[in-house]
């Protein structure tokens, strides 16, 4: 029989590790990084804590090379097995654990054929004239690049040694950082976290100083462009502390990656990982740092236990975004991004199943990724919306921060959020939480009717302006488009329900020239119309976007509206398999399945 270890909450299904009898506590790596055969090689060395003396060490691993297991500090070599594959889970390491052994070290190589967590790039794919690397963990893809209990519900500090090719500096999502060239870079992380926060990436990388804790790092040709446009990154800290209590991290700097980035951010610790895709040149997209630094509190300080606690993660964080927009760009700017992820839930709740559309999703024999949907994000910040303005933005502020402060460092399940908030709300305010269908929210599909409303005046003129443009009828309104000074947040309302025609598109082209906007969110909505609309004049702009931005949020409603067309299905294919060698590997998942894509026999994701 197992113990159980109570700190330990249930069991993950997508993990293969027992943490309830063996816990790994600390991960200390030692790493050279191979740009030429695009691996990493050398050692992970783990601190356990043994709650069932007789139980082996399971672990994670998927494509990893094990080498050899040993005993530390004797370095007496270990038994161990690598189990049978899973396609989504990848491989149990099982390790017998001589008695009384505290730590073992792992001797090993990632896949040749390249991690799934690692995109290494050529130089002819970043910026300048150097190769990159980054690795992108979340959600089970730490195992493709660290032996390891990849499950949110284990948390451990580590400690990095990085050794790589003159010329690139290693960066990680660590508290601290020291080390050179010559000796390899350091890194450690004196705060527990989950695996998936675990993030490394190198490059030919440069500097700039925001504030005291904060700074922006990106290739030299895009440093300047990109610390320009996060200068406010500073006031959304001090935002936050106001709103949330204290930041518990340090620094607070941001990683600006190449464009194959498959997400807009991942949230690693002291580091966020951003596209550089919002990159507007005008701090419109910047809710998305807003977003990652949230998650300082909510994901990096309170984790999820489990992936169908994802809602945890993301729902608290998109409402902590809205809050930060409120508080430094106004209310008017909030109003618009709130009202914009509604209809955007609106939209994904047309098509998905109901099973989906719960924010207690059951996941299990699933990729965890197939969660990423607005519902976690939109459906789970409404609820929140809907508590604060039941209980009014006071009470609900302490509330906030009392579970940010009993949670901290801590991972937790739905059900323990459940209790916290019966306990520290709800109890309190008998009356007010009779109109609050808790289990409602949390456990059905679709969205209550109590979702509060969301909207903007500032987007009255362009639904009126949208109308008479999608129904043609006024020539009026396609002239008076020719005045227009909208923001960004204000032409993504009007192109997001737009119905046109490509003699409509050229006409919007002449006097606003979305076909070469350099705003990311609006170039990718009006190349979605260019798509169904088979507006000509867009097509070299889109074949260029899909073969050099990754982002998957981008990607994937593209290649839909080439899949709807005439000869879409020939045209997407012919379009991925250009741009498939620089998409990330949790991208190409997701668009080998869209596509109907069966990759040659033998070929990595890889380039
Ligand atoms: N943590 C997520 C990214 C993620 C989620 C990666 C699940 C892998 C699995 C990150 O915080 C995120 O939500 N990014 C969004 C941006 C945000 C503004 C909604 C994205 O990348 O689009
Ligand atoms: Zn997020």
């Amino acid at each position: 029989m197992q113990k159980h270890n109570p700190d330990v909450p249930q069991r993950d299904p997508h993990s293969f590790s027992q943490p309830s009898a063996v816990c790994v506590q600390h991960v200390s790596l030692d790493l050279d990084l191979d740009f030429d055969q695009l691996q990493a090689r050398g050692t992970c060395t783990l601190s356990l804590r043994r709650t069932d003396p007789s139980a082996p060490l399971w672990l994670d691993t998927e494509g990893l090379l094990i080498d050899s297991v040993m005993a530390v500090p004797m370095d007496t070599p270990v038994p161990f097995e690598l189990g049978p594959r899973d396609p989504t889970l990848g491989q149990p390491l099982r390790i017998e654990l001589p008695s009384a052994c505290d730590r073992v070290r792992i001797v090993y190589r990632t896949a040749a054929s390249g991690a799934a967590a690692m995109q290494w790039l050529s130089s002819a794919q970043t910026s300048g004239d150097q190769p990159f690397l980054f690795t992108q963990g979340q959600a089970i893809l730490t195992r493709s690049w660290i032996p390891l209990q990849d499950s949110p519900a284990v948390r451990v500090t580590w400690d990095a040694r990085i050794r790589a090719p003159k010329g690139l500096r290693p960066l990680m999502s660590a508290e601290e950082r020291g080390g050179d060239a010559a000796t390899g870079y350091t890194f450690a992380m004196r705060h527990p976290v989950p695996s998936y926060l675990i993030a490394l990436a190198c490059g030919k990388l440069e500097e700039r100083i925001i504030s005291a804790r904060c700074a922006v790092w990106a290739e030299p040709e895009v440093v300047e462009a990109a610390s320009k446009e996060l200068e406010d990154m500073e006031r959304m800290v001090a935002a936050c502390e106001q709103l949330f209590g204290p930041y518990r991290w340090g620094r607070y700097d941001v990683l600006v990656l190449p464009a194959s980035f498959p997400f807009g951010g991942m949230e690693n610790p002291c580091l966020t990982f951003a596209t550089p895709t919002i990159l507007a040149g005008d701090k419109s997209l910047v809710a998305l740092i807003a977003h990652e630094l949230a998650h300082s509190w909510s994901g990096n300080l309170v984790t999820n236990a489990t992936w169908r606690d994802f809602w945890l993660n993301e729902g608290f964080t998109v409402y902590l975004e809205q809050r930060i927009m409120e508080h430094v760009y106004g209310v008017e700017r909030a109003k618009m991004e709130i009202a914009l992820s509604m209809r955007q839930l609106a939209q994904e709740l047309r098509t998905l199943p109901p099973g989906d559309q719960v924010l207690h999703i059951d996941l299990a024999g699933r990729n965890p990724d197939d969660g990423m949907t607005s519902i976690p994000y939109d459906k789970g910040a409404a609820f929140l919306r809907r508590l604060e303005q039941v209980f009014g933005r006071q009470r609900f502020d302490a509330f906030l921060r009392a579970y940010f402060d009993r949670y901290a460092f801590q991972s937790i399940t739905t059900s323990q959020f459940s209790e916290w908030l019966q306990h520290d709300l709800l109890d309190q305010e008998p009356k007010l939480a009779a109109t609050v269908d808790v289990p409602l929210w949390i456990e059905t599909p679709g969205l209550p009717a109590d979702a509060p409303f969301a909207e903007s005046t500032a987007f009255l003129a362009v639904d009126v302006v949208r109308e008479a443009v999608s129904s043609q009828k006024s020539a009026a309104a396609l002239l008076a488009l020719g005045d227009l000074d909208w923001n960004t947040q204000q032409w993504l309302r009007f192109l997001a329900d737009l119905r046109v025609d490509a003699a409509v598109m050229a006409a919007i082209d002449t006097r606003h020239r979305l076909t070469t906007s350099g705003n990311s969110e609006v170039l990718c909505l009006w190349l979605e119309l260019a798509i169904a609309a088979d507006y000509a004049p867009a097509m070299p702009r889109l074949e260029q976007f899909l073969v050099t931005v990754g982002r998957r949020k981008f990607l994937k409603p593209l290649y839909e509206a080439l899949l709807r067309t005439a000869n879409g299905k020939e045209r997407a294919l012919a379009m991925y398999q250009k741009a498939r060698p620089h998409y990330h590997a949790v991208a190409v998942r997701t668009l080998d399945e869209l596509l109907g894509y069966a990759a040659p026999t033998g070929s990595g994701t890889q380039r």
